[in-house]
């Protein structure tokens, strides 16, 4: 969506089942986020500090989860900006499409998990951040 904005964007705190021998989160089409959940891939290995990502999707939708480790997530319309800050495995943040994001401040060892509405589609990506507010502007 062109129109969306970064207000837009939800924290979701997903079911935890607390067990001595540890916790179980799950996730389910639909249910806890608002979406078919259609690929999920995950960062890793990346460097202490460092970031990545700077893109928009004109369609996808995420849903992402620091699953280890902590990682802010800027989130920008063309307009404003926000950040996220995630650090905990059963809280995630909802990205509706069309919105430029930047990762950044990766703990060392951190695992950044993306559910996603779609399959890979680099015609889907917009990397040029020029490009992205022409896109916005449409
Ligand atoms: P990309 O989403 O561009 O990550 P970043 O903007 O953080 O660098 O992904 C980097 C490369 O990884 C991309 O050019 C192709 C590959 N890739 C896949 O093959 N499948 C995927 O689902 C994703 C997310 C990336």
């Amino acid at each position: 969506m062109r129109q969306s904005s970064v207000y837009d964007c939800n924290i979701i705190e997903l079911p935890k089942n607390h067990q001595l021998c540890g916790n179980i989160t799950a996730v389910n089409n639909c249910k806890e986020i608002p979406f078919d959940i259609q690929r999920v891939y995950f960062l890793y290995d990346v460097p202490g500090g460092s970031g990545r990502g700077g893109h928009a999707h004109k369609e996808l939708r995420q849903f992402i989860i620091a699953a280890s480790g902590s990682f802010d997530i800027i989130v920008d319309d063309g307009n404003v900006k926000r950040t996220f800050h995630l650090a905990r495995p059963y809280i995630g943040l909802y990205m509706p499409s069309g919105l430029w994001r930047e990762l950044d401040n990766f703990s060392s060892g951190s695992i950044c998990l993306v559910l996603a509405s779609t399959v890979y589609n680099e015609q889907d990506y917009i990397r040029d951040y020029d490009k992205y507010l022409e896109f916005k502007s449409i």
